[in-house]
């Protein structure tokens, strides 16, 4: 049912409170799976990601430094990604909790974001790990389409729109992102497993990682999602 727009912005029953963090190889469902749960508690959804492509978008100083880079899929810099970070969790809408996807990326971001959610007087984080194999990984990063306009994500091959090129939503043209071109998923790959896969070894040790089957439709990885954090709720 539609919400009246006179109607006050409600709490979701149960307050998240922390620190999500969706971390596993680019393709493997962060973005899908990090809005929703960002919907379901009512809390921004802060993808690193997106958060760059904006900046090149409005030709920012940092967008300038990060689009290079990021155009040949490797990883902007810590001391370029780390203040941005600081930045939007410090504004008021992140003090019920917020859902990181593509955050932290490397050992010395965890590091930080640790002493910021300390700092902030947040819970230990949750970090949900999506495991997938690679020849998913390859269909899923070829095939998907994002609307110009609204952002929506599109997959040629799993959820392709009803009009070829175009946004169900808007009409918006369907355009694929420069980092999904075959020849740049290699080097995003190889970025992955030298300088973010470590975090898998970093939060288990500290007793915060759940791994969650992301080869599953997009319904069953939200489940499992849910499920993981009802089974941890209240014992982090
Ligand atoms: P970023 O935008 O974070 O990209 P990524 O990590 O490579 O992840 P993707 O967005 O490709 O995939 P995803 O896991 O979110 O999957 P999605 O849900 O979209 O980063 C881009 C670049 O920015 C980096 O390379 C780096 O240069 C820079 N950067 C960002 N953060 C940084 C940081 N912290 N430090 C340094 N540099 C940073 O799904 C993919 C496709 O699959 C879609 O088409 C979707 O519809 C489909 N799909 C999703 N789930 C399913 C499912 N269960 N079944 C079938 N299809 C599915």
């Amino acid at each position: 049912m539609a919400t009246s727009p006179a109607e006050p912005l409600k709490r979701p029953p149960e307050e998240l409170n922390r620190a999500v963090i969706f971390l596993g190889p680019p393709g493997a469902g962060k973005g899908t799976q990090a809005k929703k749960l960002a919907v379901q508690y009512m809390v921004p959804h802060l993808s690193t990601g997106d958060m760059l492509r904006e900046h090149i978008a409005k030709g920012t100083p940092l967008g300038a430094k990060a689009k290079p880079i990021m155009e040949r899929g490797e990883l902007v810099p810590d001391s370029l990604v780390l203040k941005m970070v600081r930045e939007r969790i410090e504004r008021p809408d992140c003090s019920h909790g917020f859902v990181f996807d593509g955050f932290p990326r490397t050992v010395a971001q965890a590091h930080y974001l640790g002493e910021l959610l300390r700092q902030g007087g947040f819970r230990r984080p949750l970090v949900i790990h999506l495991v997938i194999d690679t020849d998913l990984i390859l269909r899923r990063i070829t095939g998907r389409r994002m609307c110009k306009t609204g952002g929506e994500i599109y997959n040629l091959y799993e959820r392709p729109p009803k009009v070829e090129g175009r946004c169900d939503n808007d009409g918006g043209e369907l355009v694929q992102r420069p980092d999904d071109r075959e020849e740049i998923v290699a080097p995003r790959l190889q970025a992955y497993h030298k300088q973010t896969e470590p975090l898998v070894a970093y939060y288990r040790r500290l007793g915060l990682l759940h791994d969650v089957d992301a080869s599953k439709s997009v319904e069953d990885v939200e489940q499992q999602v849910c499920r993981t954090l009802q089974l941890v709720r209240g014992k982090l």
